[in-house]
């Protein structure tokens, strides 16, 4: 077995994303290391594979993550790169749009891998502006999707094991590959 070390950072608002890093942490198991960008301080130079995560609002991340990557597009272009994103979207042209718009060109151009995992909307924690927002939000998918419109009291998540395991699976290829 071929130990890498990964980092794993990332943005949230809600939680989803810190979910979905966890989750992705627990499928690549080993040497994982798991941050919140904020509370990051570390050398990415010394980790084998970067991994960032972000959730998007109005096709944008998290502004601290954009400036991130912007600040330091050299050392992470250095390493095995991917993206994820916790977000309602899974079309990969719109998901490789959300990677485009909102990285460094060259920075987005390295990324081996670019997902979306699925978002979620955390009804039970929401306040009532940000509750009739996000129920305004989740109805437009549902009916984009055919699916039933849920009903905006309890949580609403889409994000998807499957998608996260086979991220988790290009890591180890990657990481193979390299090794
Ligand atoms: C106001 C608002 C705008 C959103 N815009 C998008 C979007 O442009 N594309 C998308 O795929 N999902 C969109 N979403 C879904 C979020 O990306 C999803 O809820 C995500 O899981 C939030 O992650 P977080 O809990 O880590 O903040 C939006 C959600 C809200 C509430």
């Amino acid at each position: 077995m071929i130990l890498i070390k990964t980092l794993i950072l990332y943005e949230t608002t809600h939680g989803a994303t810190a979910a979905c890093a966890a989750r992705l942490a627990a499928a690549l198991g080993g040497d994982t290391e798991v941050w919140e960008l904020k509370r990051f301080f570390g050398d990415v130079s010394r980790y084998d594979c970067v991994v960032v995560g972000a959730p998007v609002y109005g096709g944008a991340i998290p502004k601290t993550m954009k400036t991130y990557c912007r600040q330091n597009g050299g050392a992470l272009s250095r390493k095995p790169f991917a993206v994820f994103f916790a977000c309602l979207s899974q079309n990969e042209e719109t998901v490789r749009g959300y990677l485009k718009q909102n990285l460094p060109k060259e920075l987005a151009a390295c990324a081996f891998a670019c997902s979306s995992f699925g978002g979620a909307f955390y009804f039970t924690k929401l306040n009532a502006l940000e509750r009739a927002v996000d129920r305004f939000i989740v109805k437009s998918y549902a009916r984009a999707n055919g699916i039933p419109a849920p009903d905006g009291k309890s949580d609403f998540v889409t994000i998807s094991d499957e998608r996260i395991a086979a991220f988790a699976e290009k890591i180890k290829t990657k990481a193979g590959a390299n090794a």
